[in-house]
């Protein structure tokens, strides 16, 4: 009898606790999302079916995740971050805010996604990169504009309002300063042209 009504009493409890948005103190299941404890989600962010949600998370108003999108723990998602379809945001990664993020996208650990960046469908994005928004004299430009499967390595910096083609591979350390075509790989500081990529 208590098993039965379990499953009832925390699918309850969870609700309520999102559209109050307090702090969420048990694991709950809320159309099928699975979100684990002491998160901070506003009640004005969108969540779509199947997100998982890890600990420690600050989702902010006008947040929308895609359907499957799986996100980990100590993840910061600041106002209007739209996420798309099956991405996954890995622990500690942090986003600024009104930035839109594709579907397939992956976003390992400990990176920064500048506010007002847009990153295309099926880029993947390694630990520790760096993306920029106000230049020098705190000017808000707006972060990269990165196009569709581009592969991003460990710890590059990419300087506000950069443009990145499609299909682009920037070698790990890079300092990317310049828009980079599709279909070429970039690497080093300040990142250089290397090689085109050639299409299967
Ligand atoms: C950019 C990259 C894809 C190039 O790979 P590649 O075409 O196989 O290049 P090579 O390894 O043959 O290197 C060619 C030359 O460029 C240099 N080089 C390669 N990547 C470099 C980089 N990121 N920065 C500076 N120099 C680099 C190499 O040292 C080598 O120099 P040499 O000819 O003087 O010895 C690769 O080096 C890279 O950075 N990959 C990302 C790795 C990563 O971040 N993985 C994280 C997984 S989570």
């Amino acid at each position: 009898m208590i098993i039965s009504m379990l499953p009832v009493y925390i699918f309850k409890l969870g609700n309520e606790i999102i559209n109050q948005n307090k702090f969420c103190i048990l694991n709950f299941v809320k159309n099928f999302e699975l979100v684990m404890p002491n998160n901070i989600i506003s009640d004005k962010a969108k969540i779509g079916k199947n997100v998982e949600i890890g600990s420690f998370c600050i989702i902010d108003d006008d947040v929308v995740i895609g359907d499957n999108t799986i996100i980990k723990s100590y993840v910061e998602l600041r106002k209007a971050t739209i996420i798309g379809k099956n991405c996954y945001i890995d622990s500690r990664v942090s986003s600024s805010g009104n930035c839109i993020i594709g579907d397939n996208v992956t976003i390992r650990y400990d990176s920064i996604i500048a506010r007002g960046i847009k990153i295309g469908d099926g880029t993947y994005i390694c630990p520790k990169v760096m993306t920029n928004n106000l230049n020098t004299e705190h000017e808000q430009i707006g972060g990269a504009h990165i196009g569709k499967n581009v592969f991003i390595g460990t710890g590059c910096v990419i300087q506000h309002g950069i443009e990145i083609g499609d299909n682009t591979v920037l070698g790990s350390m890079s300092f990317i300063n310049k828009n980079v075509p599709k279909d070429e790989v970039w690497f080093g500081n300040p990142a250089k042209f290397q090689k085109k990529i050639k299409k299967a």
